[in-house]
């Protein structure tokens, strides 16, 4: 704990990863709830590092925040993290009067079409939850640690809470998992996972990187009163429930079955809302078809699951990878925007670095 005259002020630094969905979170409910339960890896190399130079000014004080992103002021994302910080500050009191200086860059390009709220709020959450530990002298970083961060960062993003652990995580209450919640994601533990599953690729090939046409924060708001929305969330819980058991037992099939279901399903919801609208491009499918085909061809369990955009993600386990990168490169690559593509994979999760 503080003594009672000394200065709060500091600085700290935490590098949170991206992750991608298996089963998707697609419509929302109440606070920032989720209407299914999802569940995700986390990747390592698409990451963002946030730092934040705080001090008390005023108890008495609202609390004032600057914000860079990637060296430069962006009034768009400062407005959004000053909204979520003021909406978030009743569960960290000490923020009150505090001023905080944050900046943070990402991995990827900005412009690569790479969703990067995950990785941003998980990196924002973490940062704020671990001021909240020092100034109140617990500096543990335990599982309520992440637990609460993961819950915050949630608030700011849904997919975010799923980023703050390493390896597979889980958001939403599931029969299958005891301990899972609608408030915060948890991590799958060891045991609940094949050898064969521990180690995923992820091959994210962009095949555009322009600014999408419909957010995802307004596709979730079309989910409400969609003809679908019941059947979907059903089958998305059905999915997860299915997934878990194929990522205990090792079942391969089963795993690229329920990804690849997730993926068309999610794309379905667009095309079918109403307004509907088309995310993925012609490459898109060509794409998609070329990754069935290959993997019928030359029986290697490679699959592709996307998020709300045209980009592909090829995933597949690491004991396969030059095979599947040599297929990348010698057949997926000419359908990519400017041959761009990001490898990355499953990582060791968000990490303090100051
Ligand atoms: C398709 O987490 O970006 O990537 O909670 O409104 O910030 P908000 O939405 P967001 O939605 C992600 C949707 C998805 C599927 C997923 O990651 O589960």
């Amino acid at each position: 704990m503080l003594q009672k005259n000394q200065i709060e002020k500091g600085n700290l630094q935490w590098k949170c990863p991206s992750n991608i969905a298996l089963v998707k979170y697609w419509g929302k409910q109440g606070k920032q709830l989720p209407s299914n339960a999802s569940l995700s890896f986390s990747l390592t190399a698409a990451h963002t590092i946030t730092s934040i130079d705080y001090e008390k000014k005023d108890k008495t004080a609202g609390i004032s925040v600057d914000f860079l992103f990637e060296g430069k002021k962006n009034e768009a994302f400062a407005r959004r993290i000053f909204n979520y910080i003021q909406s978030i500050k009743d569960r960290i009191p000490v923020l009150n009067g505090m001023h905080l200086r944050i900046s943070s860059r990402n991995s990827f390009p900005h412009s690569s079409g790479i969703a990067s709220s995950a990785s941003a709020f998980g990196a924002l959450a973490l940062a704020l939850k671990d001021i909240d530990t020092i100034l109140t002298g617990k500096e543990v970083y335990d599982e309520n640690f992440y637990r609460e961060a993961s819950e915050l960062a949630r608030l700011g993003s849904g997919s975010a809470s799923r980023s703050v652990y390493p390896g597979f995580t889980v958001w939403g209450k599931h029969e299958a998992i005891a301990y899972s919640s609608d408030q915060y994601a948890v991590q799958l533990n060891q045991d609940y996972i094949h050898r064969d599953f521990v180690s995923q690729k992820d091959s994210i090939l962009i095949v555009s990187r322009s600014e999408k046409d419909v957010k995802s924060t307004a596709g979730h708001a079309l989910m409400q009163g969609h003809t679908f929305a019941q059947t979907r969330f059903r089958q998305a819980q059905k999915n997860l429930g299915e997934l878990v058991h194929a990522l205990k037992n090792g079942d391969r099939g089963k795993f690229i079955d329920i990804t690849e279901n997730e993926a068309m399903s999610l794309h379905a919801m667009m095309m079918t809302s109403n307004p509907s609208y088309i995310l993925l491009k012609p490459e898109s499918l060509i794409i998609m078809e070329k990754i069935r085909s290959f993997r019928k061809q030359y029986a290697v369990p490679v699959c592709f699951t996307i998020d709300a955009g045209p980009n592909i993600h090829v995933v597949y386990p690491e004991d396969f990878e030059s095979r599947v990168k040599d297929f990348i490169q010698s057949e997926l690559l000419v359908y990519c925007d400017a041959k761009q593509w990001i490898d990355d994979g499953m990582g060791k999760g968000p990490e303090k670095l100051k």
